[in-house]
This record gives C-alpha cells, structure tokens and sequence, in this order.
C-alpha cells in the first residue's frame, strides 16, 4: 500500500496512445501490475500522479477506479478520451467537457425510471463543479481553435455506429452531446466513493455508419495529442 496523499490524483486514459503521450513526461514513474492493468505512479507538473488504461466498458472502467481508489488512495481522478458526436451542433474534432454523466443502457423498469441507477436515487451523475471548471478552461486555453462544449455525455456498453441507432438515442436523450463507454461508471463509482471526477472527451466520430472508419483513424492522429495537451495544462492549474 502505497502512503495517503491527500494531492495524488488519477490520469485515466481510454487508449494505448494517450497513456504513452502521458508517460513521456514521467520518465521517473515506476509501474504496478494489479488485476492485469499497468498503474504508473510517478509526478507531473509537481502533482503526485497514478496514470492507467481504464479498459472498454462500464465494468472494466468501474474496476479501474476501484482499484485507483483502494490501493492507489488517489483523491480525484481525471479521465481522458474519445467519443461519438451526438447532438447536432457537435462536429468531429470538437472537445466536450462532461458536466454530467448517464448510463443509457441501463434499465431496470418497471421497478425504477429508466436510467435510474437502482437504490441511488440517480440517473445523471454530476461531475466536480471545480475540476470542471479547471478543465474547461485548459482545453480552451490549450486548443483556441477547437470548438469545446460542456453538458451531458452518456455511456454504455456499445460501440454506437449506425445512424438509426445514434438517432434513437439523440431522441430519448435530446440533451446528451455525446456518446462512449465509461464515464458514468466513472462518475457511479466516484460518488459512492465521495471523490471529484472530471472528464473530458474528443469526438473522433459522429457514431454513425461511418464510425467505425473515422475512430482508429482519429485516435492515432488527433487525439492523443490533444489530451496530453490538456491533461498537461489542467495540472499546471490545478491547486495541490
Ligand atoms: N467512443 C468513440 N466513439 C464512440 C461511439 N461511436 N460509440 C461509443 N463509444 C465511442
């Protein structure tokens, strides 16, 4: 077990990409292997960091931030990573800043609201109004030519890439600005646990039926680069 830090914050990342851009400034990280995934503890602009691959969906993600939590004792966590463009005002290449989260694909009605995560009481998890804040304004600080929008992001375990399918979810969840595949887990676990959670997201596609062409293109080019961009300057802000 590693000391408590009350500082030590998690650099969650969704792709091989991101995570290495992040672990070319902690030369001095060391890593260790828990339950298959690679947590590296090491420092970045002064803060004591944990940096790891969330893996895909809700249960990989949710055991990725247990584990942060557990054995890592982080006290906020930081998530990075692509998503599927939902809303109409919303263009591959943006930034979307999650203001909250909400797992589309969860209901358990006739018992309780769709969405509504059983015995919480909630369908949309908020994220930490000061991290969000920071947040928001390093992508803007740090990417002056890309649009960045804040609001709702939804999660689930499904790669969306069919027109139809992206449709029926802009319908049943018109506020929703996009789409991927951890962040509610996230946020779920971050408020079981009482810890401040921000995320931030890159549209690599419009999570239509060209999806699946634009994503591996757009993670190699784009947004890798972008969050270590953003991560970099988030922390610059960020109070120890
Ligand atoms: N992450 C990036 N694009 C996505 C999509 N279309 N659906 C779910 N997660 C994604």
């Amino acid at each position: 077990m590693l000391p408590n830090e009350p500082s030590r914050i998690a650099l969650i990342g969704a792709m091989p990409e991101e995570l290495s851009a992040v672990l070319a400034c902690m030369p001095e990280a060391h890593c260790e292997n828990v339950a298959g995934r690679q947590f590296w503890v090491g420092h970045l602009q002064g803060h004591e960091v944990v940096a790891v691959l969330s893996g895909i969906g809700k249960v990989a993600a949710a055991l990725t931030a247990t584990v942060l939590l557990e054995k890592f004792q982080v006290k906020r966590m930081l998530f990075t990573g692509v998503a599927g463009g939902l809303a109409q005002h919303v263009s591959v290449g943006d930034v979307v800043v999650a203001s909250e989260l909400l797992q589309h694909d969860m209901n358990a009605e006739p018992l309780f609201p769709q969405y509504v995560v059983p015995l919480s009481g909630c369908a949309k998890f908020k994220t930490d109004e000061d991290l969000t804040r920071i947040l928001l304004e390093s992508a803007r600080h740090t990417l002056p030519q890309v649009q960045v929008h804040a609001g709702l992001i939804i999660s689930g375990d499904q790669f969306v890439a069919s027109a139809s399918e992206s449709l029926r979810l802009q319908c049943a969840l018109p506020e929703a600005l996009a789409v991927e595949m951890e962040g509610a887990a996230l946020a779920q676990v971050c408020r079981d646990y009482g810890v401040p959670l921000c995320v931030v997201r890159t549209l690599s596609d419009r999570a239509d039926d060209e999806a699946h062409i634009d994503f591996p293109k757009f993670v190699k080019e784009v947004a890798s680069h972008y969050s270590v961009t953003i991560v970099s300057e988030f922390l610059k802000r960020l109070p120890t």
